[in-house]
């Protein structure tokens, strides 16, 4: 098996999944901004894709569900992430992303949202490691070995868990786990707490024959700096960046655009929307220019001026008509 996990330098510093945010468009930008080591998919039922073809009786190409695993060449090293509590399910789909060329395969064990905690799914696993250990089994099999499989999760459910929800994880082996340093119950409403990703790593260091399994480190990080502070304190062997780089694609770039840049790249992000989410609702894309149009003169009133926006275009002319405005400013 290709374990393109080995072959990165530490610490490795890559994206979040964030469903409904890092969908192909944003991402294309991110790729062509600040590209982090690894890139992930949103998160993708693997019983949505499963039953949409049984359903409609039509091949895996045609499956409306499709388009939320598409990506561009340009994203590789990219990850897929699904979610499930059915092993079969998870099996299909792993062999489906392996087909479809993803370098990884993500099982998602950390998820709150009601709707997926009802599946069984998400963070839900923490209480059944029996069926999580299944899961990655049954991942490893649809992908035949050709590419990883891996786990994000929590520290626990109601408490920290590490030491035995860990364990029972690094019994098959992941390439690597991803820990979010809360609990399910904590949501994302405390600080971050990342003394237990150090703990989350002694623990995989006192396993025997468990050093290949990396532990990555996830909660409140918001520029590279940081990441590499907290990899070298705690010993992860990488970081994932969620909400931090809203609105800053240049994040994994360490590059400080000017407000001028900020908004051309906010209109090349509304094109690719236009271009790669056309089956999704603009509302979507109105978060966006939320994280993008703040912190400046007049940023209030240019949000409220995109919200009123009933469409895209609509959107991108105004924004260039802010943009033109600024370089008048600049020559002045
Ligand atoms: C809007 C949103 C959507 C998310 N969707 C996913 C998802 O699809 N899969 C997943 O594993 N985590 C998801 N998360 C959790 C993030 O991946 C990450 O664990 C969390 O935001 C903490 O990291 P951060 O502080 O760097 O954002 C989501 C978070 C947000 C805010």
């Amino acid at each position: 098996m290709h374990n393109f996990w080995q072959t990165l330098s530490r610490p490795v510093l890559v994206l979040a999944p964030m469903a409904e945010i890092t969908d192909p468009a944003f991402r294309s930008i991110i790729a062509k901004y600040g590209k982090p080591d690894v890139l992930w998919t949103e998160f993708v039922s693997a019983d949505g894709l499963y039953h949409t073809r049984e359903i409609h009786k039509i091949p895996d190409a045609d499956n409306p569900l499709m388009k939320d695993l598409f990506y561009e060449p340009g994203e590789h090293p990219i990850v897929a992430q699904l979610f499930s509590a059915q092993p079969n399910m998870i099996e299909y789909a792993s062999r489906l992303v392996t087909e479809l060329g993803f370098d990884g395969v993500d099982i998602n064990m950390g998820c709150p949202y009601r709707a997926i905690e009802k599946q069984g799914a998400g963070a839900s696993l923490m209480k059944k490691p029996e069926l999580a250990r299944a899961l990655i089994q049954s991942a490893k099999k649809g992908t035949q070995g050709r590419i990883p499989v891996s786990v994000k999760t929590r520290i626990g459910y109601a408490h920290n868990d590490l030491s035995t929800w860990l364990p029972e994880l690094l019994k098959e082996d992941p390439a690597l786990i991803t820990v979010h340093a809360r609990t399910r119950q904590e949501l994302s409403n405390v600080p971050a707490r990342w003394e237990h990703v150090r703990e989350a790593v002694e623990i995989r260091d006192k396993l025997s024959n468990k050093e290949k399994v990396l532990i990555f480190g996830n909660g409140d990080v918001d520029s590279a700096v940081q990441a590499r502070t907290l990899a070298m304190e705690t010993g992860a062997d990488g970081v994932m960046i969620g909400r931090g780089i809203l609105g800053n694609p240049w994040l994994f770039s360490e590059k400080i655009p000017t407000l001028e840049e900020k908004l051309e790249v906010l209109i090349e992000h509304s094109k690719a929307f236009d271009k790669l989410c056309a089956h999704k609702s603009f509302a979507l894309l109105k978060r966006h220019f939320k994280s993008y149009v703040t912190d400046f003169k007049g940023a209030k009133e240019l949000r409220v001026e995109l919200f009123a926006c009933e469409n895209i275009a609509e959107a991108v002319e105004k924004l260039k008509v802010e943009c033109l405005k600024l370089k008048a400013q600049n020559k002045s």
